[in-house]
């Protein structure tokens, strides 16, 4: 049995930046993981679904699901995905069981002001409906094992606050006491050109 590390959150709150970086963190602990990040899951898993409440639901279902089917089989699942809607977090919850659910907080004001990938401008110019913040809820977690206030808080900052609350409920070991292996960024980047190759994988580290 292992775990899942869900990371909710409005678009640009940070949610792929500290999945990454936790997940290379566990790689490099020698922990077996796998990231599930909603653009990618979007582009590969689930390209019929656009983003619809019964679509969304279907999608963070679907990442549930597999999720599941990881910790069940001794991989951590780390997970950046909006999930905007508490019910369907709820659901997966129950359904996973060991489920760590960090929510990556940050005034709409500072995503939008981030806008990383363009999106909220678009949004705000009507050009993308149901757009989460601006014209479809975010339902913020009432009860999340951890948040993360990542306006204020440095990147590195936000890692260690995971890493650390992790370690605290021994789900996984102190990095003095792993074997470090040497699985890198780039081993990392190898593997997803690999995938893109083949067609897979629009986003590479
Ligand atoms: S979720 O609601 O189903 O959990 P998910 O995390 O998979 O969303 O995908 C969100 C990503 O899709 C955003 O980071 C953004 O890049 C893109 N996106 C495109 N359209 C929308 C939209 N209407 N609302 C939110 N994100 C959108």
């Amino acid at each position: 049995m292992s775990f899942t590390l869900w990371f909710t959150g409005l678009s640009g709150s940070g949610k792929t930046t500290l999945s990454r970086g936790v997940y290379l963190e566990l790689k490099c602990r020698g922990i077996k993981a796998e990231l599930l990040d909603g653009d990618i899951i979007r582009t590969n898993f689930s390209q019929e679904l656009g983003f619809t409440r019964r679509d969304r639901d279907i999608n963070v279902r679907r990442i549930g699901f597999v999720s599941y089917l990881l910790s069940k089989n001794g991989i951590v699942s780390v997970v950046a995905a909006i999930a905007p809607y508490a019910k369907t977090r709820r659901q997966n919850r129950q359904l996973i069981g060991d489920y760590i659910e960090v929510f990556c907080k940050c005034p709409l004001s500072v995503a939008e002001k981030r806008d990383v990938k363009g999106l909220y401008a678009r949004a705000r110019a009507g050009e993308i409906p149901s757009f989460t913040g601006i014209s479809d809820p975010y339902e913020e977690p009432q009860a999340p094992e951890l948040v993360v206030n990542t306006d204020r808080e440095t990147v590195e900052e936000s890692l260690m606050k995971v890493l650390s609350a992790l370690e605290d409920r021994d789900l996984i070991p102190y990095r003095d006491q792993c074997n470090i292996c040497n699985y890198t960024e780039e081993d990392e980047f190898h593997r997803r050109q690999n995938l893109a190759a083949l067609g897979f994988a629009r986003n590479v580290l």
